[in-house]
């Protein structure tokens, strides 16, 4: 059941509302599942199958943390696409940096789109009213006092002006969140504590903490991202946001997962009972009537 709100991505707010989920009948929890960096070749069609298809009976939502291809080629994203056509519950999505590999991420969010994936680069994405979600690539740049800056030949500024994008495009992502619970979704690691455990020389490729601003102002409730494959599977934020490597192979040797990683979040316990109740009948929307729904067409 793939009920959801999304916003329009021209920045027009354009809920759509589907009615309660399960989870509201469940408990007081939402489930999510996260991973990213399984890189699929054009020859690994029926690898991952199964397993995504577990994601109906263990989570609400599915999270994809970008590298979803080798090279980013058309033929790739489709047998991605074929991966994941046993999920039913909502796919949100960013790139990673392999995707952009090839020079069409456009054809690769084209099919992702067509599947029914919500691109949160594009527009942030309500599952319901109490939990939501935005999210970027976001880019390199390194931590701390290490931080490239913007100083010298026009290219560094162009390098640092990419990064300072992502963020402002996710600080605009989160303020449109009407939600009390914000999550974030990332392809690059905003805190060193998770690429720990990759060779410190590549640090600086592998993130930056620019990213944290909104992060910790906004109050998320949890961060994922992948990327760093030999990092740290957990770490959190100076604001004490919980922060998850979710890069297939963190996700595999650390979190004891045979493909993604499922976090519970609690909603909010002052909700009024009201607002956790079923409303049997509700008449849920196909697939199709969803993404019709989200491209205004219907
Ligand atoms: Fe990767
Ligand atoms: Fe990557």
């Amino acid at each position: 059941m793939t009920d959801g709100r999304t916003m329009g991505a021209n920045g027009g707010s354009e809920p759509v509302a589907f009615g309660r989920r399960k989870e509201d009948r469940r408990g007081r929890v939402v489930r999510v599942a996260a991973v990213g960096d399984f890189h699929v070749g054009e020859k690994d069609g029926g690898e991952y199958r199964e397993a995504f298809a577990r994601v109906n009976d263990e989570a609400d939502i599915l999270l994809l943390a970008g590298d979803l291809t080798r090279r980013g080629t058309p033929a790739e994203i489709d047998v991605v696409i074929k991966e994941l056509q046993d999920v039913r519950v909502p796919i949100l999505a960013v790139l990673g940096n392999h995707d952009h590999e090839s020079g069409q991420p456009e054809k690769v969010n084209e099919a992702l789109r067509a599947r029914g994936v919500h691109l949160l680069d594009e527009a942030p994405f309500e599952l319901n009213e109490h939990v939501g979600f935005a999210g970027v690539k976001g880019y390199m740049g390194g931590f701390g006092r290490y931080t490239l800056t913007a100083f010298g030949e026009q290219d560094t500024k162009t390098f640092v002006g990419t990064t300072l994008d992502e963020v402002q495009k996710l600080e605009y992502s989160l303020r449109r969140l009407s939600t009390p619970v914000r999550v974030v979704l990332l392809h690059y690691a905003p805190i060193m504590d998770t690429v720990m455990g990759e060779p410190e020389q590549i640090f600086p490729f592998l993130g930056n903490d620019r990213l944290l601003e909104p992060i910790d102002r906004f109050k998320a409730a949890v961060v994922f991202h992948g990327h760093a494959h030999h990092g740290t599977f957990r770490g959190q934020t100076p604001g004490g946001v919980p922060v998850f490597n979710v890069s297939m192979l963190r996700v595999r040797e650390d979190a004891g997962a045979e493909l993604f990683y499922v976090h519970e979040i609690p909603l909010p316990a002052d909700l009024p009972a009201a607002e956790q109740a079923s409303e049997p009948g509700v008449e849920h929307p196909s697939g199709a009537e969803r993404a019709a729904a989200r491209s205004g067409s219907a």
